[in-house]
């Protein structure tokens, strides 16, 4: 029997069916609110509002649980690779030895950018946001291989698509780093791994082939695992928003990097070592930027802290900070930005003004220490949020066709001028 929620509007009740989730959390379906009551709800940034069911990604904001398809990240970031965790969130099943080997010959295959595609980053100043090369980028691979036009959410069609995202995704990105830098593209190596062939992409020189230590690697494999989906964060619920038209899968993904590249959502990993780097050089003690970012009349953030659904710690900062230590570690390496990051947690755990809004760390506050140590510069750590984070937005777009969701068009309560006549120009003084 459906449960009912009642809602009363002047004097009249109205009843609504409520849905409970695998993890009993529950809703009230308000499909049919305005059609009924004449009202709709109001939640700017949907802090309370569902806009899907979905069976990919699970998070107990209050217990500091993330699933992947039902799988603990803490035992994916344990043992299972990229590569991987890429066909567990597209496929909703671990794959077999042959599913991966598979899976993985498809990706190697389509690293190549078609060379046409290479004039539009040497038509780019050096000083070209990586990010804002992404999201062309993904749009202009689109035009070389028509096929992925197609909205095409299942079969060998959907399957070639997504392993063709997925291995582009770290091409651009690698060739956006040369341009940058001034440096030859470096082809892929379809023999390599996943994360060294972007290793390789990135930092090997014509001449001298970089190998990837097994630290390094498995540190960037890491990485990606944890960002790899999260339910409706901000950039995936714009790739659902995009794909909600019925617009192609890389033009969904390339609105999604946008949406990420912004300091409160993906952009924070850059931000929090800009934060660090400045509490280091300015000399100031730690409390300063702490009452900097407690206090309401500047706009400062403590960046790296809080989130929109876990009240209690990001289970992936935990991770990191784990394997951030065991990096530097093996790697022989001591990063003093390591020292401030962990005065600054332990700093905001006894402070009530963070511990009062649940303020814990989050990915972002360990991950740009990680990327560091791999080698990667700052302004690319926006970037491989966005190669970890494909999986997810592709999963998104297609469980989205797959339910044969409706156009994504919000509501509104318009708070303007009411009708009034046209003033000709002559009579305005
Ligand atoms: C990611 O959604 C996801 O899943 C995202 C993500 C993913 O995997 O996709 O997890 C990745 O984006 C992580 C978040 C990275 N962003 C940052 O680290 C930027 C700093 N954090 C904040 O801007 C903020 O915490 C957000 C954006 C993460 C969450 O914002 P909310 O949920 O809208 O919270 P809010 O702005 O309503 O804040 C509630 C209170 C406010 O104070 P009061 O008005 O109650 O007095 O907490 C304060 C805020 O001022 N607050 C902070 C703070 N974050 C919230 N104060 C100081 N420093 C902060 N970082």
């Amino acid at each position: 029997m459906t449960e009912k929620a009642t809602l009363t509007i002047d004097d009249r009740s109205y009843e609504f069916d409520m849905f409970t989730g695998a993890e009993n959390e529950r809703c009230i379906d308000i499909t049919h609110l305005r059609k009924e009551t004449g009202c709709i709800t109001m939640d700017p940034g949907y802090g309370n509002t569902g806009s899907c069911y979905s069976s990919i990604t699970y998070v107990d904001g209050a217990k500091g649980i993330l699933r992947y398809r039902g799988y603990p990240i803490e035992e994916l970031a344990q043992k299972a690779g990229f590569v991987e965790v890429c066909y567990l969130i597209l496929h909703g099943e671990l794959p077999t030895a042959r599913q991966l080997a598979d899976f993985r010959a498809e990706i190697a295959g389509h690293a190549a950018l078609h060379e046409n595609l290479k004039i539009h980053f040497s038509g780019l100043p050096h000083s070209a946001p990586p990010m804002a090369l992404l999201s062309a980028m993904l749009n202009l691979v689109s035009c070389f291989h028509p096929e992925v036009l197609e909205v095409v959410a299942e079969g060998e069609e959907f399957e070639r698509t997504a392993a063709l995202l997925l291995s582009k995704v770290r091409t651009i990105a690698a060739f956006s780093y040369r341009m940058a830098y001034g440096k030859p593209f470096i082809h892929p190596n379809p023999n390599l791994s996943y994360c060294a062939n972007f290793l390789h992409m990135m930092f090997s020189e014509p001449y001298q082939e970089y190998v990837a230590s097994p630290v390094i690697e498995k540190a960037l494999n890491l990485f990606l695992v944890l960002h790899a989906d999260h339910e409706q964060n901000c950039s995936t619920s714009t790739v659902r928003v995009v794909g909600s038209s019925r617009a192609n899968l890389f033009s969904s993904v390339s609105a999604g990097v946008s949406a990420l590249w912004g300091p409160l959502h993906g952009g924070a990993n850059a931000a929090v070592i800009k934060m660090l780097e400045e509490i280091k050089s300015s000399g100031q003690p730690i409390d300063h930027y702490l009452d900097m970012a407690k206090d309401k009349n500047n706009n400062v953030r403590l960046m790296g802290f809080g989130h929109r659904v876990y009240k209690n710690f990001d289970p992936r900062s935990v991770i990191l900070k784990k394997r951030v230590y065991e990096v530097l570690d093996e790697l022989q390496q001591e990063d003093p930005l390591l020292d401030i990051a962990l005065e600054l947690e332990e700093k905001t755990l006894k402070d009530d003004y963070f511990v009062s809004r649940n303020l814990y760390p989050n990915v972002d506050f360990y991950s740009g220490i990680l990327l560091r140590a791999i080698g990667i510069p700052i302004n690319m750590y926006t970037v491989m949020f966005a190669i970890g984070r494909m999986p997810g937005w592709i999963a998104n777009w297609r469980e989205l066709l797959e339910h044969k969701q409706r156009i994504s068009r919000p509501r509104q309560i318009y708070t303007g001028s009411t009708t009034r006549e046209f003033v000709e120009l002559r009579d305005r003084g």
